[in-house]
């Protein structure tokens, strides 16, 4: 309960020591499309706190665990937040975003997160236009 007397879900998560930053992948349609470094001095290594970004590459251990993320979502619009422990490597998701932020990053980064969403949007119109099933109705019928 919050201090209005409001009641809402809490999620509790153990603390997973990070290199200072953790990694922002974002997925469009069935695609991660981009990795960041969200780099921090505080353990919360949000951009509107004031992270810096700065693009990494997509590992094969970080495609392999969007992949499992997408099993369970499917196809979308996503920002996923991986944390990659320090010392051991292993790697963790900590929470799988919709409609992540883009337009202060993709300047950073550099690719088109607004143009291949645009992209994605239309192919989806176009099946969708033409009676063909979309990515969420051949995976639900999968
Ligand atoms: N279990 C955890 N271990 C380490 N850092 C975490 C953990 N959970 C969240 N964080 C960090 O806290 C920040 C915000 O967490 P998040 O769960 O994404 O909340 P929000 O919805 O406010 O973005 C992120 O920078 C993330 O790296
Ligand atoms: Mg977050």
């Amino acid at each position: 309960m919050d201090a209005a007397g409001k009641h809402f879900p809490v999620l509790v998560q153990e603390y997973v020591a990070k290199p200072g930053y953790d990694l922002r992948v974002v997925v469009v349609g069935a695609e991660p499309v981009v990795a960041i470094q969200r780099v921090s001095d505080d353990w919360r290594t949000n951009t509107h706190l004031g992270a810096t970004v700065r693009r990494t590459d997509l590992t094969v251990p970080v495609r392999r665990l969007v992949s499992s993320v997408l099993e369970q979502t499917g196809p979308g619009f996503y920002g996923v937040d991986i944390v990659v422990e320090a010392g051991t490597g292993r790697h963790f998701v900590l929470e799988v975003n919709a409609n992540p932020e883009f337009a202060k990053s993709a300047p950073v980064h550099g690719v088109d997160i607004a143009g291949l969403l645009a992209e994605h949007v239309l192919r989806r119109l176009q099946r969708a236009a033409h009676g063909q099933p979309t990515d969420d109705q051949l995976r639900l019928a999968a």
